[in-house]
């Protein structure tokens, strides 16, 4: 009886030990969320606030969005100014192509706002300190004939910064414009993140933290079965 329950404590701290040291895994797992979306969850508060209707995420516009900050990740300046000019066609010869957006249902880009920092921000440090700086951004986020929009995020370099936030908007109807093929699959992106993914992105970089999720979890069931 006492040997029983020496083990059964001993166990139990054990898994207490595990939990511990996992702990903070697990809290930093958690905000391995899609930053993308989070952003635009933060543009519609802001339009709610003013009585505005929420914009449609458009997983389209987030991929094109992705693209244009990639095309940009040389253009942050240390002083976290960006000053990129990137072709129209660019969109419609190499963004769209490359995400698989169907040509045809390219709709109206009514307004692009870009932005970059030397260091990754959270998306709630971004979205004040990056991408809604100045009242014209503020304007093109509030403007009442916007009806979706998309957000991009990437790191110049693996798993470093500067980083390149882009958001893009458009006025055109929502759900038949910037259509990704396969069932809207499109073409998967190698690098940083975008929203209307379902993905999970760190720091605007690849799959990394939904790997070392799945081996978390792993890990505790396979422990869990040694303990219980
Ligand atoms: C930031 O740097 C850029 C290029 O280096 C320069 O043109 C610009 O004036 C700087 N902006 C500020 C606010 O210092
Ligand atoms: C990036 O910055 C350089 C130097 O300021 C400039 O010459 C170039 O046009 C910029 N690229 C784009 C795409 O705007
Ligand atoms: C809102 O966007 C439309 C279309 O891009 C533009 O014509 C209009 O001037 C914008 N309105 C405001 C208040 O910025
Ligand atoms: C909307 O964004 C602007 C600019 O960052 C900020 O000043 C304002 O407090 C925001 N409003 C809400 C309700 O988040």
């Amino acid at each position: 009886m006492v040997m029983k329950s020496h083990k059964f404590s001993c166990t139990s701290h054990l898994i207490v030990l595990c939990c511990f040291l996992l702990q903070p895994l697990f809290v930093c797992s958690k905000n391995h969320g899609n930053a993308a979306n989070d952003i635009l969850d933060m543009i519609n508060n802001n339009r709610t606030s003013q009585k505005l209707p929420k914009l449609s995420s458009s997983r389209g516009l987030g991929c094109l969005a992705l693209q244009y900050a990639q095309e940009c990740k040389g253009n942050c300046s240390s002083n976290n100014t960006i000053h990129c000019q990137l072709l129209e066609d660019d969109f419609t010869e190499v963004f769209s192509p490359n995400c698989g957006v169907e040509l045809p249902t390219f709709g109206t880009i009514s307004g692009l706002i870009l932005g970059c920092h030397q260091k990754y921000l959270q998306p709630h440090e971004a979205f004040p300190n990056v991408l809604v700086q100045d009242q014209k951004s503020l304007s093109l986020l509030r403007n009442k004939t916007v009806t979706e929009a998309g957000v991009g995020i990437i790191g110049s370099h693996k798993h470093k910064g500067p980083y390149i936030w882009c958001v893009l908007f458009s006025n055109s109807p929502t759900k038949s414009t910037f259509v990704l093929e396969d069932l809207g699959e499109g073409v998967e992106q190698k690098r940083g993140c975008y929203s209307g993914a379902s993905l999970p992105c760190s720091a605007g970089e690849s799959n990394s933290g939904l790997v070392l999720n799945t081996l978390i979890h792993l890990l505790i069931i396979y422990s869990s079965s040694l303990f219980w």
